[in-house]
């Protein structure tokens, strides 16, 4: 491939800017700064998941509406970070509210079934072409019940999965998230790494690891431990390192390698579920697997998590040999916003608007990283995208990891001061639009993303 022609960014100019956006951030949020210190006396890091504190501080919300969120202090934002892209409805939707308002009133948990829970299923039954179809409450419920079903279906212990994604913060899955060249071993044999200390290394060791989109790794590693790996588990396309999406063929020729060998193929979609299209990965890639994980987006806004699979896997359940069980799940106003989500708003005509967005993104960042020669691309899909400060694609996480976070640290900080609300972590940047995201709120990170170029290349 060509390399382009792209300017080298000035290390201290970037530094000087992050400086000085830091200080306007903080003038404009006084308020979630001090909130921080007295959260902290009862919330360590002042917040409730590690993940939503990060440089400079935790950005505190105060309400949301349509594409709109406002914080502590009263700025308002066009939110891109979308609840980690779980808000493709939108904030407050009209028909969310209706469906959990009327539903709250008559009563809002049973630890039993309501008839909703049957619609959802449908639902996702004829997104995914996978029959059935259980509920949780969160991403890691569902990966953490995949994982026991291939393991239950198999009699094996050891997990396949892909260095540098997340599926869930439960201990089989925990493993080479987030790891660094200490550890990390030969790129063609990742070493399994614990995420945290607390995982108990017995749980470490069950847990192989391959690189994104290499065939020949996963041949490799199933030849190595032949008859012992119950299943494989891979995020369809990458969404921690900005978009990356799976080269061509990796997930179906994954797909037959697992089955060759007897082992199970499970697509974690809980990023990708319900906003890459409206058959999720599945119809994107064309690949269906034998058990999907959905959670995020499919619950409208509120905590949801949904395993579908083959009948061969999920028998096990209808047989009662493997317990998928929660106090929560199902739970009535899950299924009602779920219900509301899927079948009223999310429905196949709402993808065409992920397009238009799309469009309104790939004129203007393209224009703009080859106008002032940017070492960036642009990765859009449905209501996905990012920007990779980075000339070149990337192969994987490993090539993600040598990406200087400067400049999209930069951005972060940029668009906050300017509007517009990222997911913090910003390494990469990437945000999820919502049906309800107007022409003027893309062009409005466009226009912003432009003066951010000029600032950067003078
Ligand atoms: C791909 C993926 N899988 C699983 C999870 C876990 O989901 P949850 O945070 O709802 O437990 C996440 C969360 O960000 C995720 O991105």
């Amino acid at each position: 491939m060509a390399t382009r022609d792209v300017v080298q960014l000035d290390p201290e100019l970037l530094d000087r800017l992050i400086a000085q956006e830091e200080r306007a951030l903080a003038d404009r949020q006084p308020r979630s700064i001090a909130h921080q210190q007295e959260a902290r006396a009862h919330l360590p890091g002042g917040v409730s998941s590690s993940w939503q504190t990060a440089p400079p501080h935790p950005i505190y919300i105060d309400r949301g509406e349509g594409s709109r969120v406002w914080d502590l202090d009263g700025n308002v934002f066009v939110d891109y970070h979308n609840g980690y892209g779980a808000m493709v409805v939108g904030h407050a939707h009209p028909k969310v509210v209706e469906a959990v308002q009327r539903r709250i009133t008559l009563g809002s948990h049973f630890a039993q079934p309501t008839e909703d829970g049957l619609i959802v299923a449908e639902n996702l039954a004829e997104r995914t072409g996978l029959p059935l179809w259980r509920f949780g409450n969160s991403g890691t419920e569902t990966t953490l019940d995949a994982t026991r079903l291939m393991r239950a279906a198999t009699g094996r212990d050891l997990l396949l999965k892909v260095e540098g994604t997340y599926h869930g913060h439960h201990d089989a899955l925990m493993v080479s998230v987030f790891p660094g060249p200490d550890d990390w071993g030969p790129r063609e044999h990742p070493s399994s790494v614990a995420q945290t200390p607390g995982l108990p290394q017995s749980y470490v060791d069950l847990t192989l690891v391959v690189p994104f989109g290499d065939v020949e790794a996963v041949r490799r590693t199933f030849d190595a431990h032949p008859g012992e790996i119950a299943g494989m588990i891979v995020e369809p396309c990458m969404t921690n390192v900005g978009l990356l999406l799976p080269p061509d063929g990796w997930l179906q020729a994954s797909k037959e390698i697992c089955h060759a060998n007897g082992a199970y193929f499970a697509f974690d979609e809980v990023k990708t579920g319900a906003t890459l299209g409206w058959s999720g990965a599945i119809g994107a890639f064309g690949v269906t697997p034998d058990i999907a994980c959905f959670a995020k987006s499919i619950g409208g806004g509120l905590p949801c998590g949904a395993i579908g699979g083959v009948p061969e896997l999920m028998n096990l359940v209808e047989r009662g040999k493997v317990d998928q069980v929660g106090t929560f799940n199902g739970n009535p106003l899950t299924m009602a916003a779920s219900r509301a989500a899927l079948t009223e708003i999310l429905v196949p005509e709402a993808y065409g608007r992920f397009d238009q967005l799309n469009a309104i993104f790939r004129d203007g960042i393209d224009r703009v990283i080859d106008s002032h020669r940017l070492p960036a691309h642009l990765e859009t899909l449905g209501a996905k995208g990012s920007i990779t400060w980075r000339a070149e694609p990337l192969a994987d996480y490993r090539d993600g990891f040598g990406v200087d976070d400067r400049p999209s640290y930069l951005s972060y900080l940029w668009q906050l001061n300017r509007g517009v609300f990222k997911s913090p972590w910003a390494k990469w940047e990437s945000w999820t639009t919502s049906v309800v995201h107007a022409d003027e709120d893309a062009q409005r990170y466009v226009d912003n993303f432009e003066e951010l170029a000029a600032a950067i290349t003078t």
